[in-house]
C-alpha cells in the first residue's frame, strides 16, 4: 500500500516537473514589428494556431485576410479580431484548398483587389480519416495540406514580389520528419490500386514532408529575388486538429489539456519566422520553437525536391506562364 502511494507521489511529481519543463522551454516570438501598411493572407485562421497568428498580426496594424472555407467561424474569427484589435481591416475570403477552382476563384479576386502581399502563411491543414478524392483527381489529405498550397502560392507571387520583402510561412510538422524515405510515385494511391492501402497517418506526414520538399525547392526559385520562403514545425499543440483523430480521443483531449502546447504558444514560430528581422534574406530553412533547427534527414536530397515539383506542377495543372522558374 505504502508503495503503490509512494509511486503515485514519484509519478505525480515527474508529471509535474515535464509539464513545468515544457511551459519553461516554450519561446516567445520577440518581435515588436509594427505592420501597419502590410498585408498578410493566412489560411486555416478561423481556429488553433492560424487564428492566433491573424490575431497577432492584426494586432499589428496589418491588414489581414482570413483565408477560410468554413463563413460562419470565419465570420465569427472575423468579429473576435475585430473586437479585440479595433483593427477594422481584417477580413474573410473564402477559399478552400481541397478545390483548386476555389483557389483560383480566391487568388483571381485578392490580385484584383490588392496592390502586393507581404506575408503569406500557409497555415491550413489537417489528418483525413476517409480516402477520399477530391474533384481534381487528389487524395483529400494531399490536395489540402500540400498541393493546395502550392497552387495558392504560385498564384499570389507576383503580389508577393511587390512587396518590400515577401514572405511565405509553410506551416509543416515533425510529422514530416517522421515520413521516412517516401515514394513520390506513391504519394496519390488511388484505393482501387493494387497495393491501395491507405494510412492516414501516413499520408499525413507524407503531406508535411512535401510542404517541406517545397519550401526548398521555392526558396532556391526565388533566389535573387525579394521574397523568402521558410518552414516549421509549431510544436503539439491543443487544437481541434488532434480532435480529428477518431481513436484515443477521451485520453488525447486529457493530456492535451495537461501537455500540449496553447494554441497562443503554438502560433510562436510561425509569427517569428513571418516577422524577425533576424530573417532578413533567410530562406529555404526550417524552424521549431523561434530557432533555426537542421533540416530533417529525409529531407536533404535536392533531386527528390526537384522531382515533387514536376510533380506538384502536372497536379495543379499549373499553366506555362505561371511556372515559377
Ligand atoms: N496541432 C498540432 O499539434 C500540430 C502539430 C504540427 C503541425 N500542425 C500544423 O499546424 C497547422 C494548423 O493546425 P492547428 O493545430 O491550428 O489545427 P486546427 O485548429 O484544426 O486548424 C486547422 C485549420 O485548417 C483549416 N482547414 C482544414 N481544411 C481546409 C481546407 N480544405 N481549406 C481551407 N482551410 C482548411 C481548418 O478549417 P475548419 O475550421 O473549417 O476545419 C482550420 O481553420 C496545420 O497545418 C497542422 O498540420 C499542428
Amino acid at each position: 500500500m505504502v508503495d503503490l502511494i509512494s509511486f503515485s507521489l514519484v509519478l505525480i511529481i515527474l508529471g509535474v516537473i515535464l509539464k513545468i519543463y515544457i511551459k519553461l522551454s516554450v519561446k516567445h516570438n520577440g518581435c515588436y514589428k509594427c505592420l501597419v501598411g502590410k498585408t498578410a493572407v493566412v489560411t486555416g485562421s478561423n481556429t488553433g494556431i492560424g487564428y492566433i497568428t491573424a490575431l497577432d498580426f492584426a494586432k499589428r496594424g496589418c491588414k489581414v485576410i482570413l483565408a477560410c472555407r468554413n463563413k460562419v467561424k470565419a465570420e465569427a474569427a472575423v468579429f473576435e479580431i475585430q473586437k479585440e484589435t479595433n483593427n477594422k481591416n481584417v477580413i474573410y475570403k473564402h477559399l478552400d484548398l481541397s478545390s483548386f477552382k476555389s483557389i483560383r476563384d480566391f487568388a483571381g479576386d485578392f490580385n484584383q483587389m490588392e496592390s502586393k502581399l507581404d506575408i503569406l502563411v500557409n497555415n491550413a491543414g489537417g489528418i483525413g480519416f476517409e480516402n477520399k478524392f477530391t474533384d481534381d483527381g487528389l487524395q483529400v489529405i494531399l490536395q489540402t495540406n500540400y498541393a493546395g498550397p502550392f497552387l495558392l502560392t504560385h498564384l499570389l507571387l507576383d503580389k508577393l514580389k511587390k512587396s518590400e520583402s515577401g514572405r511565405i510561412v509553410n506551416v509543416a510538422a515533425l510529422a514530416g520528419r517522421l515520413a521516412g524515405n517516401i515514394d513520390l510515385n506513391d504519394l496519390n494511391k488511388h484505393p482501387k490500386d493494387a497495393t491501395g492501402f491507405y494510412s492516414p497517418v501516413q499520408t499525413y506526414k507524407n503531406t508535411k514532408l512535401c510542404n517541406i520538399l517545397f519550401t526548398i525547392e521555392l526558396a532556391k526559385k526565388l533566389y535573387g529575388t525579394n521574397v523568402t520562403t521558410n518552414t516549421l514545425h509549431p510544436g503539439i499543440i491543443d487544437t481541434n486538429f488532434l480532435l480529428t483523430i477518431p481513436f484515443f480521443r477521451k485520453l488525447i483531449q486529457f493530456i492535451g489539456k495537461f501537455y500540449f502546447l496553447t494554441p497562443l504558444e503554438g502560433a510562436q514560430t510561425t509569427i517569428y519566422v513571418a516577422l524577425s528581422n533576424d530573417l532578413e534574406g533567410v530562406s529555404g530553412k526550417l524552424f521549431d520553437n523561434c530557432r533555426e533547427v537542421g533540416m530533417y534527414s529525409n529531407a536533404k536530397d535536392p533531386n527528390m525536391a526537384k522531382k515533387l515539383w514536376e510533380i506538384s506542377e502536372k497536379w495543379c495543372k499549373i499553366e506555362e506562364n505561371e511556372k515559377i522558374r
